[in-house]
């Protein structure tokens, strides 16, 4: 799905539906920190008005997905807790390539976003399809959607940005490093990704 080299297991699921209080905290950071990815992507690169365009209703979208999924928790008597250490995530930003242009470096936050926002619109369409909660099943496919539009604003943006051919390629990297940090990641049924 959206180039994604490797597919969730299919186990992740059905852990995850027994674990859904757990995957909807985990979700929510997971939405702050889109949201917050953004702004920061937008005031560290002032001068790029197309990135600020672009990314501004983004914003609010994230946004309005951690409340959409603090509904969920607050429905379900469920406290938010404190964030959890985001291994996949991490495991991204080591991968990043250092040094190069400022564009380059802009490309790879922008690559990582992408990543990011593909590997969770895949996880929200399991959701969506194999839970037996019939809202949630809704709820899921809504943020499936949108996700999938995040992901293509970040692609745009690097080919913005970028020549075609580097994001062509580096693009391609950057699936195969993703699809390698998954199949070394533990399947945890308490987590997005
Ligand atoms: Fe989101
Ligand atoms: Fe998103």
């Amino acid at each position: 799905m959206l180039g994604l080299k490797l597919p969730t297991d299919p186990r992740w699921v059905n852990i995850a539906e027994k674990n859904i209080g757990e995957i909807l905290i985990d979700h929510a950071y997971c939405e702050q920190k889109a949201a917050s990815s953004c702004i920061s992507l937008i005031i560290q690169y002032p001068e790029k008005e197309k990135l600020r365009e672009v990314l501004m209703p983004v914003v609010s979208e994230e946004w309005a997905h951690f409340r959409m999924v603090i509904k969920e928790l607050d429905k379900r008597g469920l406290a938010l807790g404190k964030p959890r250490k985001d291994e996949y995530v991490l495991q991204l930003y080591e991968k990043a390539r250092r040094g190069g242009s400022i564009e380059q470096q802009l490309g790879e936050r922008l690559f990582m976003n992408a990543l990011i926002e593909a590997r969770s619109c895949e996880r929200f369409r399991l959701l969506s399809q194999e839970i037996s909660d019939e809202s949630l099943r809704e709820f899921y496919h809504e943020l499936m959607v949108s996700e999938a539009g995040h992901y293509v604003n970040f692609i745009d943006l690097a080919k913005e940005y970028l020549p075609a051919e580097y994001v062509k390629k580096r693009w391609q990297e950057w699936l195969d490093i993703e699809a390698e940090i998954i199949a070394n990641l533990d399947l945890r049924g308490d987590r997005v990704h």
